[in-house]
């Protein structure tokens, strides 16, 4: 049986971060989709479109990577998809407190025996956050660093047109 991973978020921007965890769980499983979460409540910096774009651009070397959007329950999306695996990615002890009521949640609503599997990020980018990217871009700070270039010069123009 192939074996399929789902990994969401909301990648407002897509992180270096973000970017270890696709490249290292894209080895692990025969396909990797990654998603990004609409959520209604949450005032996005970037377009769902040009987050799934940037997305898109930079895991295009691999091949077993795709890209997706859903919005509402994520439970719903692995039912309906047939996942064998949620890739989470565990930056500190805060993470983990907030990953695991999750990842508990999650296994009473997934029905057909989906793991949440948990991937430590590399020590590295084990600070970054989107929000704090998207403060710094905000002040006119440095932030290739944190995000690939592609990321950051859409950031600056968003934040120039404002
Ligand atoms: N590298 C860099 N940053 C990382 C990271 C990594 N490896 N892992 C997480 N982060 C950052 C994210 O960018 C995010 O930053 P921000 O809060 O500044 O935007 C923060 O850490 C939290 O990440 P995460 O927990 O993945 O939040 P998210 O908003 O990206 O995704 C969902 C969370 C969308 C997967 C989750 O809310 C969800 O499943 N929503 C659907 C609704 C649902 O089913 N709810 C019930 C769940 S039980």
């Amino acid at each position: 049986m192939k074996t399929k991973a789902l990994y969401a978020g909301s990648f407002d921007p897509v992180t270096r971060g973000h970017l270890n965890i696709i490249s290292r769980a894209s080895k692990m499983y025969d396909e990797l989709v990654v998603a990004v979460v609409t959520n209604p409540n949450k005032k996005s910096l970037l377009s769902l479109d040009e987050r799934m774009e940037l997305i898109r651009k930079l895991t295009s070397e691999l091949s077993n990577v795709q890209i997706d959007a859903f919005e509402g329950l994520l439970a719903d999306y692995v039912n309906a998809n047939g996942f064998t695996a949620v890739v989470r990615g565990l930056r500190n002890s805060a993470d983990f407190d907030y990953e695991i009521a999750m990842a508990q949640t999650n296994a009473d609503l997934f029905t057909g025996g989906t793991e949440t599997i948990f991937m430590m990020t590399d020590p590295e980018y084990s600070y970054i956050s989107s929000s704090t990217v998207r403060e710094v871009a905000s002040l006119g700070g440095k932030i290739d660093g944190y995000v690939p270039e592609i990321v950051a010069d859409v950031m600056y123009d968003k934040y120039r047109r404002k």
